[in-house]
């Protein structure tokens, strides 16, 4: 039985499930979660991520963490944790670029925060002979100063939706239609939903999203880097200022897919809200620098530079490949305004590289 007819009976059973426990159970279900099993990256997968698409992106986060460990005062041991690394890539290009630097690739602990076994596996291969753990939460890395990376993580974690009905919201819910397909329906009222002012005042009908998970990641990162040193790079896709709308959506094979069929084949995501994370992280004592554009943090970082570096030693062709690539990155009609670059750090930090006022 695949996940849809689980949901299906589920809802018959016991009535509609909430978007985000449709979206836990599309990713996450432990059989037919669609991050269980599968290596959905690249041409033949599903998306390309930024570290999939140049080397030059990871290079230029371990740049980003040897100078923030730098800042920290450069101390002997440093927890470095990328959560959900997907194939492992960036780490990759991250420890390569650190080791330029062996007094800070010496102070690394390094640590993979993974809930997929299949992909933990994957990341395994692609880090054969680096001493890499592995923890499937936040809370389980060792205490002390850390690094924390995480590229299209957030965007990943379930999301809830509520809709505006007049002056009311309510809870948009996952149903059967009269078919017995998955469908929307509405479900109760939210009484005092926790939105920006701006969402608050949209339109009737208006849907807004709620990411609780990411939220309380969020806190848990700021009360960690206000009880120690540390920086926490965030990137992902979404606007830079909290909005109303729906942005769930569905990716198969590179195309848009109807986000209720075929739950746990194709990705499901959802903007990442930047100012809720941010506000988070500084309610639990952090600092928050940005967000800043994708593009802008990458050419603040030195992307074009080492663009060119890198293509002195290329044929003409791999040359073009290498500057195609880069321009993907940054460009604002590719990724470089939807991406949005958000950093968490210990308060008495100065703003880390790239998000300097
Ligand atoms: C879109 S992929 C991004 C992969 C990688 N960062 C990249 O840029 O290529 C999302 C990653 O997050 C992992 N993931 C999803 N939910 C997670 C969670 N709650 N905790 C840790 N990892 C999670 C997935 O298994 C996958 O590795």
């Amino acid at each position: 039985m695949g996940l849809a007819a689980l949901l299906a009976d589920r809802i018959r059973a016991s009535g509609p499930i909430s978007v985000a426990e449709y979206m836990a159970q599309a990713l996450g279900h432990p059989e037919h979660g669609y991050y269980m099993s599968r290596e959905p990256f690249g041409l033949a997968g599903d998306f390309t991520t930024a570290p999939e698409i140049s080397q030059v992106f990871g290079e230029l986060v371990g740049l980003w963490c040897a100078v923030s460990w730098q800042r920290m005062g450069a101390p002997s041991k440093v927890v470095l944790a990328e959560m959900g690394p997907g194939r492992g890539t960036l780490m990759a290009d991250l420890l390569r670029a650190a080791r330029t630097l062996p007094s800070f690739a010496a102070a690394l602990d390094i640590h993979l925060v993974e809930t997929s076994p299949a992909l933990r596996n994957r990341q395994a291969q692609t880090l054969a002979g680096q001493p890499a753990r592995w923890v499937e939460r936040f809370d389980q890395l060792p205490d002390g100063p850390l690094l924390l990376v995480a590229n299209e993580l957030f965007d990943a974690l379930p999301i809830r939706q509520i809709q505006k009905h007049g002056e009311k919201w309510v809870e948009r819910m996952v149903g059967l239609d009269e078919a017995g397909a998955l469908a929307f329906v509405p479900g109760r009222r939210v009484r005092r939903p926790p939105l920006a002012p701006a969402v608050l005042a949209a339109p009737d009908g208006a849907i807004a999203e709620l990411c609780e998970s990411g939220r309380d990641l969020a806190a848990a990162i700021g009360r960690r880097l206000a009880a120690s040193p540390g920086a926490a790079l965030i990137i992902d896709y979404g606007p830079p200022e909290s909005g109303a709308g729906d942005s769930l959506q569905a990716m198969r094979a590179h195309r848009y897919h109807p986000v209720l069929s075929d739950p746990g084949l194709a990705d499901l995501t959802a903007h990442v809200d930047f100012q809720s994370l941010a506000e988070a992280a500084r309610r639990a004592g952090a600092a928050a620098h940005g967000p800043v554009s994708q593009g802008r943090w990458l050419l603040g970082m030195g992307i074009e530079e080492r663009t060119v570096m890198l293509m002195k030693n290329a044929s003409p062709q791999q040359a073009a490949d290498l500057a195609g690539r880069a321009r993907r990155l940054i460009d604002p009609g590719e990724m470089g305004t939807l991406f949005q670059v958000l950093a968490l750090t210990s308060p008495s930090l100065p703003a880390p590289p790239g998000l300097d006022p």
